[in-house]
C-alpha cells in the first residue's frame, strides 16, 4: 500500500538516479555531463538582468525599483518571458545552449534545477550566503542538485481549492473535503444557478497539466514515480485520480473551456464569477479580492485544501528560484540582488501586495498575515507536505509523456487504464536512457 506520508526525498533522489542523472557528475572530476565540484567565483559588480515568467502578480517592477533605486551603478533590467511554463524553460535553454550572457539571474521553476545545474547552466551557491535556515526546508530541497545549491527560493507555491463562499452558504453546503463532495455541492448550486460551471484547474497541455494529473493521482493515494524512485502510475490508485479528470470532462463538471485553461485564464473566469470551485496557486487571492472592481467575485470566496478520493487531497509543489547563469557578466551584483529578494523585508511587502506564497517560514506563522490571508496555515501545512515532481534532468521529457496521458484520456482518445499503460511504458524507457 502506498503511504502518501513517506518521505520524498529519497525518492526523488532515486528517481534522478534512474531517469538519467550520473551519478558520479556531482563530485567526481572528469566531465561526464554531471554538476561542478566548486562554486564558480561570484564576481564582477554591474548592471544585470533578471529573466522571469510573465509576472502576473504585478509586483516585480516595484521590488526591482527598490533596489535600482539604492544601486544605481548595479541596475537590474527585467526581462518577462510568457506566462506558460513551459514556453519560459524553452527560452532559457536556448539561452543557455548558446552561452549567451544576456540573462544574469534566472527565476527558475522548481523542477529545472535539476536540468539547469547537471548542464552547469547556473552557478552553485555559496549556501552561508543565503539565510537559508529561515526559509521553509522544503522549498530549499529544490533549490539543491546532488546536495550541493544552485538556486535560492524566493516564492514557494502550493495548490488551493478556491470556492465560491457565498453560493455554498446559499445553498447549504460546506466546502468539501472529498470529491464527491464537491460534486454533490455543484449539483445543489448550479440547481439555483443554471450556467455556472463547477471546476476547473489548469488542463492546457502544459506543465499546469502535470501539476493537476499529479495532484488528482496523489489525492487518491496513487503515486507516478513511486518511493522506490521507479515510475508506479498503472495502478488502480492511479486510474482513480485520473477518472476524477476524466469523469469530470464526461459529465460537464469540468468545462469544455476550462480544457484550455493556463493559470491565467482560469482567473479570469474565476473572477468573472463563471466557476463554483477553481484549483489554483495562492497568487489569485490577491487578484480575485482586489476592490477595483477587476473582480466580480471579490469578498464572496475562500480557499480550503484540495480535495481528494476519499478525504483530503495532496498538493504538488510549486514555486520558484533564483539562479545565476554561469555565462554572465556582473555575478557579484547578481548575488547580492537574490539576497535582496530573498530577504524578510522584500518577501513580506510580497506577500501583503501579491499573496504570492512566500519562502521565509515564520511569515506564515504572523497574526496579522493570517488574519489578512486566512489561508497561510493551511498553505504552510500544504507546502511542507506538498509531493515533489521527480527532480530529473529529463525533466521535460517526463512531463510530456505525463501530459501526453492526461491529455488522451481527458480528451476521450484513450481509455484511462490505457493512458496510465502507455505512460508508465514511456517513463520506464526514459528510465533506461
Ligand atoms: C506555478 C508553479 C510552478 C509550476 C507552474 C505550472 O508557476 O509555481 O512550479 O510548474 O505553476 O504551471
Amino acid at each position: 500500500m502506498v503511504t502518501q506520508g513517506r518521505a520524498l526525498r529519497g525518492a526523488a533522489l532515486a528517481a534522478a538516479l534512474i531517469l538519467g542523472v550520473s551519478a558520479c557528475g556531482s563530485s567526481d572530476s572528469g566531465g561526464g555531463g554531471g554538476a561542478s565540484t566548486a562554486p564558480t567565483a561570484l564576481e564582477g559588480v554591474g548592471p544585470i538582468t533578471l529573466v522571469t515568467g510573465k509576472d502576473t502578480s504585478g509586483n516585480l517592477q516595484n521590488q526591482v525599483d527598490g533596489w535600482n533605486t539604492e544601486h544605481p551603478d548595479q541596475k537590474v533590467t527585467v526581462i518577462e518571458l510568457p506566462e506558460d511554463a513551459d514556453a519560459q524553460r524553452q527560452q532559457m535553454v536556448q539561452n543557455a545552449q548558446t552561452k549567451s550572457d544576456a540573462y544574469t539571474v534566472l527565476n527558475l521553476d522548481v523542477v529545472w534545477t535539476a536540468e539547469f545545474a547537471a548542464n552547469q547552466w547556473v552557478a552553485q551557491l555559496p549556501e552561508t550566503e543565503f539565510p537559508l535556515d529561515k526559509l521553509l526546508p522544503a522549498t530549499v530541497e529544490t533549490g539543491k542538485y546532488f546536495k550541493k545549491l544552485y538556486a535560492v527560493p524566493t516564492t514557494s507555491d502550493g495548490g488551493l481549492l478556491y470556492y465560491r463562499k457565498d453560493l455554498l452558504d446559499a445553498a447549504g453546503a460546506k466546502p468539501p473535503t472529498t470529491w464527491a463532495e464537491m460534486n454533490a455541492a455543484c449539483d445543489k448550486v448550479i440547481a439555483a444557478n443554471p450556467g455556472l460551471s463547477c471546476y476547473a484547474g489548469q488542463f492546457e497541455k502544459y506543465e499546469g497539466l502535470t501539476v493537476n494529473f499529479s495532484e488528482a493521482v496523489n489525492s487518491a493515494g496513487g503515486d507516478v514515480v513511486g518511493d522506490d524512485g521507479k515510475p508506479n502510475v498503472n495502478t488502480e490508485k492511479a486510474k482513480a485520480g485520473l477518472d476524477f479528470l476524466v469523469d469530470g470532462v464526461k459529465s460537464g463538471k469540468i468545462a469544455a473551456k476550462a480544457r484550455t485553461f493556463k493559470e491565467e485564464e482560469g482567473r479570469r473566469a474565476f473572477q468573472a464569477g463563471e466557476l463554483i470551485f477553481h484549483r489554483q496557486w495562492p497568487y489569485q487571492y490577491a487578484k480575485a479580492n482586489a476592490a477595483d472592481g477587476s473582480s466580480t467575485v471579490a469578498g464572496k470566496f475562500a480557499v480550503a485544501p484540495l480535495p481528494g478520493l476519499d478525504g483530503p487531497g495532496s498538493s504538488t509543489l510549486g514555486g520558484h528560484n533564483y539562479a545565476i547563469s554561469s555565462f554572465a557578466k556582473n555575478k557579484k551584483t547578481a548575488l547580492d540582488f537574490i539576497k535582496y529578494m530573498v530577504d524578510e523585508k522584500q518577501q513580506r511587502a510580497n506577500l501583503e501586495k501579491t499573496s504570492l506564497a512566500p519562502t521565509w517560514a515564520s511569515l506564515y506563522d504572523e497574526p496579522a498575515l493570517v488574519e489578512k490571508f486566512p489561508y497561510l496555515t493551511e498553505l504552510k501545512k500544504s507546502i511542507e507536505k506538498a509531493k515533489k515532481r521527480p527532480a530529473v534532468v529529463k525533466y521535460q521529457e517526463v512531463s510530456s509523456a505525463i501530459q501526453e496521458a492526461a491529455y488522451s484520456a481527458m480528451s476521450g482518445q484513450a481509455t484511462s487504464a490505457d493512458a496510465l499503460a502507455a505512460l508508465q511504458t514511456k517513463l520506464e524507457s526514459l528510465t533506461k536512457g
